[in-house]
Formats: structure tokens, sequence, C-alpha cells
């Protein structure tokens, strides 16, 4: 892909808004967000401290944010009103992006006219498998039927953007398991897919169950089989483990590859602006005592260097199509790299090649 095609001219002055909702109905096996299943009891304080800390910093003159994303944890799961109300606080541009992550099973045309009536324009659904048995042995409890039912709900209402994340490597998941998911979620007609690999995080159920934890070459080869199946279907991909529509790249994300500022609400959640990094206080409980006592609810900060900042936006961009300039890499490393098929020339630099999206570490240790 040409990199001018998904640089939108709006997007220059770019400000993205994180909101993090930290309560699920069960914890996934694989899953080390901070999120929790035992403090629902705290939802409504919750939301109203979020709301809280949003209202002061739009009295500080935050900027106008041109995409929000409500993420988890489980957004879908908090009352529908209530989250509308924390989104609709926050100042955005006319043609802002708004996503809010929800789980099949929540998913109901009632639940999407409130947030369709509050902004929202893109819903990112936590798939992971159409295959039932991976599913379960991912510790997933939604069922299939509730994926299919969800992006119709979606449809009807009329948000238009959706999003489907799957998840490749499960234990027991064959090739044709894999397949039969990317054919299934194609068929749903989404905008946007994203397919991770499996990742075993430290912590985790699955961390603990290593006949469990996912082989390399399988997930290689499940990452090619479903770029491959992508393709054919008219999707792009344009970071290593997103494919969209032609125009239905996320612009939230390419915030975070291109570097630049975001701010983030509710517990652990991150913000950026020119260098500076923060997060906030881990827990719902201690994020809503700093907001009531009108202390910090931020825990701690870094300051990138411009040397470390530099590098660390050429690894990122090394993520996207967008690929980094030309001198990024040494001529001797880019011949090599070229050679061994794991970059690509663009119009001003390199690339990663689809085998080296496969190794994009390999490539990132050489950049300069
Ligand atoms: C933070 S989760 C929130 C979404 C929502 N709670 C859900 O799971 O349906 C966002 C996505 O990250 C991916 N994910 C989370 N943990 C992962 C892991 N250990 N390995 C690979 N993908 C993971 C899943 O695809 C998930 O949908
Ligand atoms: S993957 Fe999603 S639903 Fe599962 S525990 Fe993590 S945040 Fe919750």
């Amino acid at each position: 892909m040409n990199p001018a095609e998904f640089t939108n001219p709006a997007d220059h002055e770019a400000f993205g808004v994180y909101v993090h909702i930290p309560f699920c109905a069960s914890k996934c096996d694989y899953c080390d967000f901070a999120t929790w299943t035992d403090r629902h009891h705290l939802t409504d304080a919750y939301l109203e401290a979020v709301r809280i800390d949003i209202a002061q910093e739009v009295a500080a003159e935050m900027a106008v944010a041109t995409s929000i994303f409500v993420g988890g944890g489980t957004p879908s799961m908090v009352p529908a009103a209530d989250l509308a109300r924390v989104i609709t606080a926050i100042p955005v541009t006319d043609d802002a992006e708004i996503t809010v992550e929800c789980n099949p099973d929540d998913v109901t045309e009632e639940l999407l006219r409130i947030y369709r009536d509050a902004g929202v324009n893109r819903i990112s659904l936590g798939v992971q498998s159409m295959v039932p048995e991976t599913l379960i042995a991912l510790g997933r409890r939604h069922q299939r039927a509730n994926v299919i039912s969800a992006v119709e709900a979606a449809r009807k209402v009329g948000i238009s953007q959706v999003n489907l994340d799957i998840i490749y490597g499960g234990a027991g998941e064959r090739l044709s398991d894999w397949e039969s998911t990317v054919a299934s979620v194609l068929a749903l007609g989404p905008d946007h897919i994203s397919a991770y690999a499996l990742t075993v995080e430290a912590g985790t159920a699955l961390a603990n169950d290593p006949a469990r934890h996912p082989d390399d070459d399988d997930q290689a080869e499940k990452y090619e089989l479903a770029d491959a199946m992508l393709s054919d279907a008219g999707f792009e991909n344009y970071e290593i483990s997103n494919w969209a529509r032609p125009g239905s790249e996320c612009r939230h994300n390419m915030i975070y590859w291109r570097q630049q500022d975001y701010f983030g609400f509710g517990c652990a959640a991150h913000s950026h602006r020119q260098g500076r990094r923060w997060w906030n206080l881990r827990t719902p409980q201690r994020y809503i005592d700093a907001v009531v006592a009108g202390a910090t609810v931020v825990a701690s900060e870094e300051y990138l260097n411009d040397e470390g900042r530099r590098l660390e936006g050429l690894q990122l961009r090394l993520r996207t199509t967008e690929g980094v300039p030309a001198e990024a890499l040494s001529t001797a490393d880019a011949e090599e790299l070229c050679e061994i098929g794991l970059i690509q020339a663009t119009v001003s630099g390199w690339q990663l090649s689809p085998a080296g999206r496969l190794l994009a570490n390999e490539v990132a240790m050489r950049l300069q």
C-alpha cells in the first residue's frame, strides 16, 4: 500500500482519548489486562470518577479528540446510558472515530442505539474464534451465535464500522479450524479485522499450563493463511496484526503507532504528550479514591529524550505499512534484509515484507 493512502489530512492534529473500563464477567485464561471480575459494585462510583476526571481535563483545556477508544475490560457490561454520559463528556471533532469494545454476549440493538446516539460509530467485538472447542481452550465463555447476531445488530442500528478481534494458536486449534474462523468472520462482512498471535502473559492461567502454550511455526503458518485470505477478500494489512478495507483503518490506533498525543482516563490508563508518558493508578478503588479526594490519579511518569523518542518512533512505524525512511537502516543492513526478503522498498524508504512481518523484531534491532 502506498503510505499516502491512509494519511488522513485531518489527522495531522490527531488527539486520542482512551477510556478504560476494568470490569469483566469472567477472566479469560490468556488475559493480563487490568480487569477484575469481583468489583462490579464499584461500577457507578467508577464511571462517576471517570466523568469527573474528564471534566477536570476539559476545564484545563484538553484538546478536542479526533478519536475515542473505550476499551477494557468489557465496556459493554456497564450500563449503556452511564457509559454514554462518559463518552459525551469528551469534546470531539465532527468526524471523530468513536469505538467501544464489546463482548458479543452483551450486544443488543438497544445497547447499540444508546451508543450510536452518544456518537459511537465503531464497535470492536472480541470474537477470538468461531470454533467452539477453540473458544473453550482459550477460556472464553461466549457463543459463536452471539457474534453473528452482534454484527447484525450493529448493521441494523447503523454503526458504520465493525472490527472483529481474532486470536490464532489456541490449544488444539488445527489449521482447518483457523481457516474456518477466518472464513466465518469474513462472511460477516466486517470493515476491520485484528488477528493476534496468542501470547503467553506471565501470571495468567495460560502461563501456568504449558500444555496449552502455542507453537511458533504453527502460528507463522496461521498468520500467512490469514494474510492470504484477508487479502483475497479485499482487506489490506496496514499494521502487523491489523487488516482493513481501504479507508477503514483504525484512526485511534494510528495515533499510538505515529507517537501522537493521547490521554487515558480510568485506572491503569496510559497517556502521552510530546514525549512525556504517564499512567494511572492500577486498581479501580484507588482511582476512585484519588478522584474523590481531589488527588492525582497518576501513578508514575517518564520522559523520553529526543534520541529515545526518535528510535521508538521508528520501531512503531516499522510495524505499519508507512514504514521507515531510507536512512533508518544502514546501506549494508538494508541490502542484507532485502536479500533475505524481510523488507521491501516504499517510495521513501523501507517497510516490512509479508515474511518480515513475522520477524519484525529482527529488523527493528537494526534500526538506527
Ligand atoms: C483487551 S482485550 C479487550 C476486548 C474484550 N474484553 C474481549 O476480550 O472481548 C482486546 C483484545 O486483545 C486480544 N488479546 C488479549 N490478550 C491477548 C493475548 N494474551 N494474546 C493475544 N491476544 C490477546 C484479544 O483479541 C482481545 O479481543
Ligand atoms: S480478554 Fe477481554 S473479556 Fe477476557 S478477561 Fe481480558 S479484557 Fe476481559
